[in-house]
């Protein structure tokens, strides 16, 4: 438990996966692409922008040549201005030009992302909650979450920042080679033999040190594990006398952190040591090389300080590469995630709300025929063993059995959260699969094992059953959901925030609510999966004439385990380990000797 939480823990800090760029991963990538296609000309001209500044940010170490040229009476062989004024100024109206331009550049790939990334963001909440029920139980909630946080994230990321750094970077490092070269073929062909090698073996380094520190980390993570481990076994360490063992056992663990520590301090210090000689050692050599170029009048002052501004440019655009590259692969990896529950087969349901439109209305007849299910997810455990019964409409079913025996499964089906291997499900004499899922939906509900209400008002949570209904309407189905009373006892009455961060609710009140949206929902079938706590007698009363309530004129499946609520029932079903194995009224099921109803109804009488 202890080393579960930790991990997760971890894993969460941990840096996302990269993916490999290749042809492949762009072309699904270019289906992502289409969502900058409504927002394509702000996009075309964030681009344009961004060329722009990124050129102008490329002149000015030019300016700076010219100005120092200019000052000791020198021509820069440059089509800039003699004077320092005209430089000067032409340099001022520059900034500003420049100012403008990086303004609009930054607003619009910001805008641009935030509505693209919030339109992807809808579309995978919307794919994500429209998926099959089997899909959720293959994964975990966290993970769906980081998709639709993280890796949404990093995504936007890459569009705001990664690309346009990216554009802004390349165009630094041609612009910058090509100034280069035109003040002097020469000394550019010296930094050239010498700055990339240094560069590479730079950032492998950084890297290298990173990971280092990392595996670092990680060990100390673990070793706070045998702490968290110890601390919550406390009682066991000090009843075998283990003191000694776990003392050691945690300072093992702290010699190693400290080794890979060291470790990584040897290498930052070589790290320091190389950046400090090579580097710093390479850009001296240039500038004296150019320096005896100067003296031999190769080259003026002015043109040696901006060949090496637009050095330095060209190195550090070197260097951001591999970080911006990474930023790639990770943008790649999330996309590709995303891409994986968007390109996921849904549910037949579309966003434009159809909720209201029926297409074919059902009466209420249900009937199972020959039912067979395990989950997708368990396939081995044949959940429902060929069930067969009928209700027909106006009727009430009731289901009982041991826990475990595949009562709220069938519930599940009967809803089409799954599908069974073979059988039917059949409303009204007619195949399931004949009619649309928001029908089928929309005309049964279910007044579920454990009511789960949502963050809002109680106003809300009853809506919920019908998003149209009228205050009135809420009223009225709360008040014959026996949940008028102690809802209008709350100061706010109903708009008490509820949920997990507001009043908490006792088990039968949340069931009133819960009562009170399927009422406001008004279906043909009903399901009540009843829950097992127990609730006190004056309760009971109050949930018991709700469901009584409720059940009138409609299709009722009774999931009981309080036998005593379904002795009206007009059929009672005797679930056992998936299969039907009695069947019958209250009467005739207790005249069943050693009938599993007669014995449970006996335990819960001696109750
Ligand atoms: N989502 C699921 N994935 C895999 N197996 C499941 C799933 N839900 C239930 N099961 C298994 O199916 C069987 C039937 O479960 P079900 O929830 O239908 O029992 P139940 O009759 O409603 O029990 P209870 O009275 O305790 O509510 C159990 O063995 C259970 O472990
Ligand atoms: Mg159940």
């Amino acid at each position: 438990m202890a080393r579960g939480r930790l991990n997760s823990g971890n894993a969460a800090e941990k840096e996302l996966p990269k993916a490999k760029i290749n042809s492949q991963s762009l072309k699904k990538i270019a289906k992502l692409l289409t969502y900058l296609r409504p927002y394509g000309i702000r996009f075309g001209m964030a681009l344009f922008f961004l060329l722009l500044s990124s050129l102008v940010g490329l002149a000015f170490p030019k300016f700076l040549g010219a100005l120092i040229d200019a000052a000791q009476g020198k021509s820069n062989h440059s089509f800039l201005p003699n004077t320092l004024n005209g430089i000067a100024l032409l340099a001022f109206t520059l900034l500003l030009f420049q100012a403008f331009v990086s303004f609009f550049r930054v607003l619009w790939f910001v805008q641009v992302a935030e509505k693209s990334l919030a339109d992807i963001r809808r579309d995978t909440y919307f794919k994500l909650i429209t998926l099959p029920m089997n899909f959720f139980s293959n994964r975990r909630v966290g993970e769906l979450n980081s998709r639709i946080s993280a890796d949404l994230s990093q995504i936007q990321d890459a569009i705001t920042t990664t690309l346009a750094e990216m554009i802004r970077q390349l165009i630094l490092l041609t612009g910058g080679i090509t100034f280069l070269v035109i003040v002097s073929p020469k000394l550019t062909l010296t930094l050239l033999l010498i700055m990339p090698v240094l560069v590479v073996v730079a950032v492998f380094f950084g890297r290298f040190i990173r990971k280092l520190s990392r595996q670092a980390q990680d060990k100390l993570a673990e070793s706070n594990t045998v702490v968290e481990e110890t601390l919550q076994g406390i009682a066991s360490v000090k009843a075998f006398v283990n003191e000694a063992f776990e003392a050691n056992r945690y300072n093992k663990n702290l010699r190693e952190v400290v080794k890979l520590a060291v470790k990584g301090a040897t290498f930052r210090g070589l790290f320091a040591s190389f950046v400090v000689f090579c580097l710093f050692g390479a850009i001296v050599g240039v500038i004296w090389y150019g320096s005896v170029m100067v003296s031999h009048q190769e080259l003026t002052i002015g043109q040696l300080t901006e060949f090496v501004i637009y050095g330095l440019f060209v190195s550090a655009s070197m260097g951001s590469f591999p970080e911006l590259y990474a930023n790639m692969q990770k943008a790649v990896g999330a996309s590709e995630r995303v891409l994986e529950i968007l390109d996921e087969k849904g549910e037949d349901i579309s966003i434009d709300n159809v909720k209201n439109k029926l297409k074919q209305k059902i009466e209420g007849n249900l009937e199972f025929d020959n039912v067979v299910f395990s989950y997708p997810s368990r396939p081995e455990l044949i959940v429902l063993k060929g069930l067969s019964f009928k209700a027909l409409a106006g009727q009430k079913v009731a289901i009982v059995g041991p826990s475990g025996s595949g009562k709220s499964t069938m519930a599940a089906l009967i809803l089409q959260f799954y599908y069974p291997q073979s059988g039917e499900i059949l409303f009204d004499g007619k195949t399931a699969k004949s009619y649309s899922l928001t029908d089928i939906r929309n005309q049964v509900a279910i007044v579920p094992q454990d009511v789960m209400l949502f963050g809002g008002t109680i106003l809300e949570n009853i809506a919920y059953g019908k998003l149209s209904a009228t205050k009135d309407e809420i009223i009225k189905a709360a008040q014959r959901a026996n949940a008028h009373d102690f809802i209008s006892s709350f100061p706010e009455g109903y708009d008490t925030i509820v949920g997990e961060r507001g009043v908490k609710l006792s088990g039968g009140q949340r069931q009133r609510i819960a009562i009170a949206r399927a009422l406001l929902k008004n279906p043909a079938i009903l399901i009540l999966d009843e829950a097992t706590s127990s609730l006190d007698s004056e309760s009971e009363r109050l949930v018991q004439e709700a469901l009584e309530e409720l059940m009138k004129n409609r299709t009722s499946i009774i999931i009981a385990h309080r036998l005593s609520t379904i002795r009206e029932a007009d059929n009672i079903l005797v679930l056992e380990k998936g299969e039907i194995i009695e069947a019958g009224n209250h009467q005739e099921l207790m005249g069943i000797e050693n009938g599993l109803y007669k014995y449970l109804s006996g335990l819960q009488f001696e109750v």
